[in-house]
């Protein structure tokens, strides 16, 4: 069974990876409190262990596991150990980068693109199958996907980005299908532009950003009310799907306003690295 639509209390054994930044900190922040286990994953044990400590201050039992998730053996034996004494009830699969054409460059390289698909779609698919089985063993549990609006809207700038939540949405959508009669529920998000260290590398137009905060928000709504696909900003997720569906020349017209490149150097791209934790 998964807890009802509108008990998302029930979920009380939480892993969130990406957590030491962005969406998935703020989501931490609305999940922690007394009487949930948190585990919180990423690479930088700085950055993780604020937000851990902030989850404990709150009243949750939190755990930072500084993990790179392409490093599967290692997030494996974390997860099967987490689960073994807790039980996970929910998993959130954010963690996530923003990389591909750089000013100089007239699109991204081979390296970058591998690097993207790596992390942001085989390390997340890696990161379900960690966690999947003890939940269908268990007849119970979620699982959300963080994908993004790209997904729907194939950016000239960020190829790669692109596929890889493109595929994320496909991965979720049939694995819901898949998993539903074993009482584990999975839905996908799709932010539009959100305020976080990440969009700070994004160097063009962000049409209505919203907060990190908000993200999570609209997030846990979503997963509340069983939404396969948690699409948002409202407007900007239907314009999205549709985008798809219209004729070429009229997508192409439409993603001529999408154009940017990304902050070549990551760390001088400082201006919203605190801004979103
Ligand atoms: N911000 C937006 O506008 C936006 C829009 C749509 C979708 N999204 C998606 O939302 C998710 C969160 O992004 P965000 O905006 O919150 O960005 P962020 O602030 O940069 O956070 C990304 C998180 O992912 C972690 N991460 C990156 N690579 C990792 C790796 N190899 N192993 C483990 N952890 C890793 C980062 O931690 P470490 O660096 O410490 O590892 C960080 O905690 C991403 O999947 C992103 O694609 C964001």
């Amino acid at each position: 069974m998964t807890p009802s639509d509108d008990r998302l209390a029930d979920y009380r054994t939480i892993v969130i990876t990406g957590a030491s930044s962005g969406i998935g900190a703020a989501l931490a922040r609305r999940l922690g409190g007394p009487g949930r286990t948190i585990a919180l994953i990423a690479r930088d044990a700085a950055r993780l262990e604020a937000v851990r400590a902030a989850g404990d201050a709150a009243g949750a039992a939190c755990t930072a596991a500084a993990i790179d998730v392409r490093d599967r053996t290692r997030l494996a034996d974390f997860l099967d150990g987490f689960d073994r004494a807790h039980g996970i009830d929910l998993l959130i699969v954010n963690a996530g980068i923003l990389d591909g054409r750089h000013a100089e460059q007239a699109t991204e390289d081979g390296d970058t693109a591998r690097r993207v698909i790596d992390i942001n779609l085989t390390a997340a698919i890696d990161t379900v199958h960690a966690v999947l089985p003890a939940m269908q063993r268990r007849r119970r549990g979620a699982i959300v996907l963080v994908s993004s609006l790209a997904g729907f809207v194939p950016l000239a700038d960020a190829p790669a980005y692109s596929a890889a939540k493109a595929g994320m949405v496909s991965y979720a959508l049939a694995l819901r299908d898949g998993v539903e009669g074993d009482g584990v529920r999975v839905v996908v998000a799709c932010p539009g532009f959100v305020a976080t260290p990440m969009a700070a590398l994004h160097l063009g137009p962000r049409p209505g950003e919203i907060s990190a905060d908000e993200a999570a928000m609209r997030i846990l709504d979503g997963l509340r009310r069983n939404r396969a696909v948690i699409g948002f900003p409202t407007a900007a997720f239907w314009w999205s799907r549709i985008n798809l569906l219209v004729p070429e020349f009229l997508r192409r017209r439409g993603a001529a306003r999408t154009r940017f490149h990304v902050a070549s150097d990551p760390t001088a791209a400082p201006s919203a690295h605190d801004a979103g934790r």
